[in-house]
């Protein structure tokens, strides 16, 4: 009867807002990867400049709610070809076989977009694995994977390391986790540059949460 009334908190999403709006003017937006897509509220915002997009999303609910949002732009595309709008391709299903089975055949991209809810950076690592830097590109990353590990999930510290991971994830302790998990993403990003061959010219990072959540951007050339 006499609940509080909380403001919701919206600051998560403006930041990370405002980190692809502070990176994105570094590239001329061409072919994109939104590889935890959502609903689909960075893409309508950021990625409908782009000449192609590619949006995936395991959740059946979320999908249908991508679908809508972007559907529109499809339709129309459908009934008007033009190079103004881009050419949206929605996947339906998991971003690890996406990146496994489907970017290697794509040209051209120069923004990968992941948006995890724990940690990224086996989908980051698979999509070095297919697509080598050849041209400036930008990167987009939630890495939420302290907090997911304090929740229970599962966890790798060989996630956080350019080399293949030793056996299957556990959650395992790693006294970088409880000390410096910043250390642990820019060593992660240094290791993957030089495995991969590409330079980091700008790599902004911010905290939410008491530092559990890391909202990141890199721009990226070929070294
Ligand atoms: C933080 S939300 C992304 C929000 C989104 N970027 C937006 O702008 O609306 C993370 C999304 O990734 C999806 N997801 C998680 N693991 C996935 C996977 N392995 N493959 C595809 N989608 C995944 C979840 O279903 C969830 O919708």
């Amino acid at each position: 009867m006499f609940g509080t009334i909380r403001p919701k908190d919206h600051s998560n999403k403006q930041i990370k807002f405002l980190l692809r709006q502070v990176l994105l003017p570094r590239i001329r937006p061409r072919v994109g990867l939104d590889l935890f897509a959502g609903r689909g509220e960075i893409a309508s915002r950021f990625y409908l400049d782009f000449e192609e997009l590619h949006c995936v999303e395991k959740n059946p609910k979320s999908f249908a709610f991508l679908q809508k949002r972007l559907g529109a732009r499809l339709t129309l595309e459908a009934r008007v070809p033009s190079p103004a709008l881009p050419l949206i391709h929605l996947h339906r299903g998991d971003n690890l076989k996406f990146l496994a089975d489907q970017v290697a055949g794509i040209r051209g991209i120069n923004l990968a977009d992941f948006d995890a809810c724990g940690s990224p950076n086996p989908q980051i690592k698979q999509f070095f694995k297919s697509y080598r830097v050849t041209e400036p590109m930008l990167i987009f990353a939630t890495d939420g994977g302290k907090l997911a590990l304090l929740r229970g999930a599962a966890w790798h510290p060989d996630w956080y390391s350019a080399r293949e991971p030793e056996g299957p994830p556990v959650a395992r302790y790693h006294s970088l986790v409880a000390r410096d998990y910043e250390l642990l993403i820019r060593r992660f990003w240094q290791e993957m540059a030089v495995a991969y061959g590409f330079s980091i010219q700008a790599f902004q990072l911010c905290w939410k949460q008491e530092r559990l959540l890391a909202y990141y951007g890199l721009y990226l050339e070929p070294a």
